[in-house]
């Protein structure tokens, strides 16, 4: 068991089987822009699929683009090969149809940008690094990219407090990096880190793998920077952990998914990098028992817990059939992921020994293995990360981010399975469990409407029943603007669209997105 002293004979065995079938792990992660390489056949339009009607915005003009051009010299992107995958989603669902792509390096451009827009009534859509699952990032006509690519710059660190400062474009993986080499970490992860933006993150409150330990970025995001659509530069950038002076309107930014205005910058509180890092694979038979395992682990983890995850037989298939990744375990109904990271590497394993050895001796879980250097820990991890990319590989997807009571997490992935019969190719569910966070996903060969209809309204209606939430970390985007009431009060919604109207009077940012126009 990778150095750790295991009491249970049992586990012990399991181990030593483990090892005899050391596998085909390496580097795990393949560039998400491979989205893009394959020769899949391109959405239809997102205005045909949907049958959306475009709002009276202006068009682009030659005009529009010298201005443009004067602004940013080479840096406006019209090529329409260039625009292709900026103008289609990740999941390669919804399709735009931009005619520029703009690539601001200061947030002056920015704001020049956006005053100019907003003067001609010209929509726009802000980009990160097109990640996103609910469809915000694309347009859904011809609005103006603006990308954060190349606002890339970390603007300060101090390495006593650990708040980092840093543009909008830089991409999660690479401050990642940066701060692991002066013994700090991000307090967010997630499978997309090697291509989303931190400006996109904040812009869609991500959740991800660590949300468990560190909390949400609305809790370790000390400042920011915005510029209004009106171009004026909002300053609340500051790196303070208590400033309670006033309404706190960073924190209207986050999660608002380009509709308010573009973030630029911002300042997030780092934690010191953990020194000794553990990871558990185990398997268990019953949901049951995977919900036993979490409160176990609360309890005997406490401090030193940094994730918990799982995942069902299904989502495994999936890894293991289009992945080619090897599931180190015997066949489980379902796998739970449990991470510990603390700066005691001795005191740690104590803990996950006993841990181990209770789950075992309760019965909780039937097999298990334990990562303690960091390629093998890598390797199981992407056996929960890389889901998403695996189902992208088995059809079209259908996918749910819900949150709900722990109890019925499993409860409607069961139930949509019943109801789907052999409608669905494959239906799995997965997530956060340390966060309540169901990922349910359905594949099909390709889109279908019955099926859609045999989705929605039952999945939110469930979720609402369940009193859970029809988005837990992804946001609404555009797939799911409409389905907000499901999971907000109609006065709620009503504050949300009069806050819009003052921030952005001519709804040029990020139309169709996120929140439902008034009635
Ligand atoms: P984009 O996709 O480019 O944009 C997302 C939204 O934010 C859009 O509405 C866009 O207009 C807006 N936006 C982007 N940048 C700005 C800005 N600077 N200012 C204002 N608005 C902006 N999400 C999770 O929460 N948890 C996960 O665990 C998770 N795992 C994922 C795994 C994979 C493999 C993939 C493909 C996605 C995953 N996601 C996850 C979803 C996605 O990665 C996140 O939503 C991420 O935060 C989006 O960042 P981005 O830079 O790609 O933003
Ligand atoms: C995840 O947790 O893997 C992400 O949120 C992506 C997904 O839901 O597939
Ligand atoms: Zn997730």
């Amino acid at each position: 068991m990778n150095g750790l002293k295991v009491g249970s004979r049992r586990l012990q065995d399991t181990m030593r089987i483990l090892r005899r079938v050391e596998c085909r792990w390496g580097q795990i992660h393949l560039p998400l822009s491979c989205r893009f390489m394959s020769q899949a056949k391109d959405p239809p339009l997102t205005a045909d699929r949907y049958r959306v009607s475009r709002l009276p915005f202006s068009e682009v003009s030659m005009q529009d683009l010298r201005h443009f051009q004067k602004i940013m010299p080479g840096r406006v992107v019209t090529d329409e090969d260039d625009l292709k995958a900026h103008n289609i989603d990740w999941l390669r669902t919804v399709r735009g149809h931009s005619k520029v792509l703009l690539k601001p390096r200061t947030t002056e451009e920015v704001s020049k940008i956006l005053e100019y827009c907003n003067d001609r009534g010209l929509a726009v859509t802000p980009q990160g690094g097109n990640t996103g699952l609910v469809g915000g990032s694309v347009p859904v006509f011809d609005e103006i990219l603006i990308s954060t690519a190349l606002m890339d710059q970390v603007i300060s660190f101090d390495d006593v407090s650990g708040a980092l400062v840093c543009q909008a474009g830089c991409v999660l993986e690479s401050l990642s990096q940066y701060l692991g080499e002066r013994s700090y970490s991000m307090p967010l992860d997630l499978g997309a880190k090697g291509s989303c933006h931190i400006g996109g993150n904040l812009a869609t409150n991500a959740g991800g793998l660590r949300l468990l330990r560190y909390g949400s970025l609305r809790g370790t995001v000390l400042g920011l920077e915005a510029v209004l659509p009106d171009g004026s530069i909002l300053n609340c950038l500051n790196t303070l952990r208590k400033d309670n002076t006033g309404y706190d309107i960073k924190q209207l930014f986050i999660g608002s998914e380009g509709t308010l205005g573009i973030i630029t910058a911002l300042s997030v509180m780092c934690p010191r990098k953990p020194s000794a890092v553990n990871v558990a694979l185990l398997g268990c038979e019953h949901f049951s028992k995977v919900l036993q395992v979490f409160t176990l682990c609360r309890d005997q983890l406490g401090e030193i817990l940094s994730a918990c995850e799982f995942m069902d037989s299904e989502s495994m298939r999936m890894v293991q059939t289009h992945l080619k990744l090897t599931n180190p375990l015997p066949d489980n109904a379902f796998y739970v992921l449990v991470e510990t990271s603390g700066c005691c590497g001795k005191h740690d394993e104590e803990k996950l020994n006993i841990f181990l050895e209770k789950a075992m001796n309760f019965g909780f879980v039937t097999s298990g293995t334990v990562a303690t250097d960091q390629g093998k820990i890598m390797s199981l991890w992407a056996l929960r990360e890389r889901i998403t990319e695996a189902l992208a590989h088995d059809g079209y997807v259908y996918k749910y981010d819900l949150s709900m009571p722990l109890e019925k997490l499993y409860t409607l992935v069961e139930e949509t399975r019943s109801r789907l019969g052999s409608s669905a190719q494959c239906v799995v569910g997965y997530g956060h469990l340390g966060d309540g966070n169901l990922h349910l996903n359905v594949t099909a060969k390709s889109h279908n409407d019955a099926l859609l209809s045999a989705l929605e309204p039952f999945v939110y209606e469930w979720t609402s029943k369940h009193s859970g939430s029809i988005s837990a970390e992804h946001g609404l985007g555009f797939k799911k603007r409409d389905h907000i009431y499901y999971s907000k009060s109609r006065g709620a919604v009503h504050i949300m669209q009069q806050l819009k109207n003052m921030l952005d009077p001519k709804g040029i940012m990020n139309p169709y997105k996120t929140i439902p126009p008034a009635e």
